[in-house]
């Protein structure tokens, strides 16, 4: 970003305003810095003609939806919830390829945020897509939920569809955050995917598998706060493998636990916690979880592997 945070506040106010001088817009949040620095930019472009909702797809973690309401409200942004788990299971049920799951995702992302925008008279569309998923998705590495640009079909060509963030890095959203005056919480949150829990299942999708993995998701970011990790997260694997419980054979669920460090998410390391810390985290998870058989540790870094598994 060759403009300093205020400039590019600035600057892009002024451009959203332009891009819609009347009429009202939707912004789809998730709780991540870059859709909650878009809601505070269209806030300042558009005071009450910009309504920011939140889908809750059925993919997102435990309680997600009212941290998010919450943490929106304390800077002055009222949250509109949409229960829409359903939508989101019928359309990935029996889908095993990644990208399938990733593209029928998206596909139900936008067609309910058309109905919402079309049940509030809105024109526009502000999302936080940012440079790295636009890269990620030209590149063609995958799919990310909220690039229009290869498949513009999925939303509706009459509505404008405004991004004010897509030529930033992760980092540089973080500076403009910080400019904004967002809470840390906010700033230092780790990313997480569009498509929520529904890329790190891997394999179909069952309401029970997204449960089980939503409970791990908990006690891995419990236990790993205090982790300098860009992203630190477990995946629910497909395979399953054979253990013992109360003394009796047990075919159970295989975890991965993906620990990374990385600047802007184009490319991650390993991240290497102490043993005693994975120790007591596999414990902790072997414990909660019966139907867990093992807990497996990624080792790759990115590039050849990407973040997320699917
Ligand atoms: P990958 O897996 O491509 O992920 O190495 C790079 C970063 O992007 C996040 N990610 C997504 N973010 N929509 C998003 O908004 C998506 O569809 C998506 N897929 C991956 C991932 O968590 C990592 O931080």
């Amino acid at each position: 970003m060759r403009l300093s945070p205020a400039e590019f506040v600035e600057k892009a106010v002024e451009e959203m305003r332009e891009a819609l001088p009347t009429g009202r817009a939707v912004v789809a949040c998730s709780g991540g810095v870059d859709s909650t620095v878009c809601a505070v930019l269209a806030h300042q472009a558009f005071g009450d003609r910009a309504h920011p909702v939140f889908l809750d797809t059925g993919f997102m973690r435990a309680e997600e939806a009212q941290a998010v309401e919450k943490a929106l409200g304390r800077l002055g942004i009222r949250l509109e919830i949409f229960p829409v788990a359903s939508r989101f299971f019928q359309a990935l049920a029996g889908v095993t390829d990644p990208e399938e799951k990733r593209k029928r995702f998206r596909a139900t992302f936008y067609g309910v945020l058309a109905e919402i925008a079309a049940e509030k008279g809105a024109r526009a569309l502000i999302q936080g897509t940012i440079a790295a998923d636009v890269a990620e998705t030209q590149a063609a590495v995958k799919t990310h939920h909220n690039v229009l640009d290869l498949e513009p079909q999925v939303w509706p060509k009459e509505l404008l569809v405004l991004e004010p963030v897509r030529s930033l890095l992760k980092p540089e959203v973080r500076e403009v955050a910080r400019y904004l005056g967002l809470p840390e919480e906010f700033i230092r949150r780790r990313p997480f995917p569009g498509p929520g829990l529904s890329v790190r299942v891997v394999g179909e999708v069952t309401p029970e598998r997204v449960e089980l993995l939503r409970r791990a998701t908990k006690i891995v970011e419990e236990e790993t706060a205090d982790l300098p990790a860009f992203q630190a997260f477990p995946v629910l694997l497909a395979e399953k493998a054979t253990g013992l419980r109360e003394e009796r054979r047990h075919y159970g669920e295989v975890l991965a636990l993906r620990f990374v460090r990385s600047e802007n998410a184009l490319s991650a390391e390993v991240l290497f916690p102490p043993w005693e810390k994975l120790q007591s985290l596999v414990a902790r998870l072997l414990q909660e979880l019966p139907a867990l058989s093992r807990v497996l540790y990624d080792l790759t870094p990115k590039p050849p592997a990407t973040i997320e598994w699917e």
